[in-house]
């Protein structure tokens, strides 16, 4: 553990816990949900480390997202939707500038990119498996909490929504998180008071 790194991200986890607890707590699960993937995909140790990082300060750049569109309890107009789909980026442009961090920017820069070309924000086809992994978790994670304008799923209802979205998602990890549900129900324990976000 490299004590200044582990400084700069509480740093930057706190500040997004100012900013927009509800987003702070997506973060936290979606986290420890990626590193439970990392670790049925057997990765090593220092990998499963940078996924959690990773995964941690994924929507960091949502700190540069207007509050209002952030927590707009309505669906977001085209220009807001455009608008929220610049946090990756942002993201990847606040651990640009620490040093330390910086081998962390392609899990948050990729993390909304989709396997089938159809994410942003660079459209990608090949993604970084670290990105592959957060994105599938946090994809299920947005999906089984409460939102602004949508109800949260069932953990089986978000496996069959993630599977049905075929090339979208690496299929693998999908599977992998369904058996960590039948095998292991407190990764998918549900916190009553949260409203994950995943835009
Ligand atoms: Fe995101």
């Amino acid at each position: 553990m490299n004590y200044d790194e582990d400084k700069l991200i509480s740093h930057l986890l706190l500040s997004l816990k100012n900013y927009n607890y509800e987003t702070y707590k997506h973060s936290i699960r979606v986290a420890k949900l990626s590193y439970n993937i990392a670790n049925a995909m057997q990765l090593d140790l220092k990998e499963k480390i940078t996924i959690y990082k990773g995964a941690l300060l994924h929507d960091i750049g949502k700190v540069m997202i207007p509050i209002n569109i952030l927590t707009k309890p309505d669906k977001l107009t085209d220009l807001e939707y455009d608008i929220m789909k610049l946090h990756p980026k942002y993201g990847a442009d606040m651990l640009e500038a620490l040093t330390p961090l910086t081998y962390l920017i392609p899990t948050v820069l990729y993390h909304h990119e989709r396997l089938d070309g159809t994410g942003y924000p660079y459209g990608l086809k090949i993604i970084p498996f670290g990105a592959q992994i957060v994105a599938v978790c946090d994809s299920f994670d947005a999906m089984t909490n409460d939102r602004q304008y949508k109800k949260a799923k069932s953990a089986f209802e978000a496996i069959q929504d993630l599977r049905e979205c075929g090339v979208k998602y690496n299929q693998m990890l999908v599977s992998a998180l369904g058996n960590m549900k039948n095998t292991n129900t407190k990764a998918f324990e549900k916190n009553n008071e949260n409203n994950g976000i995943a835009i």
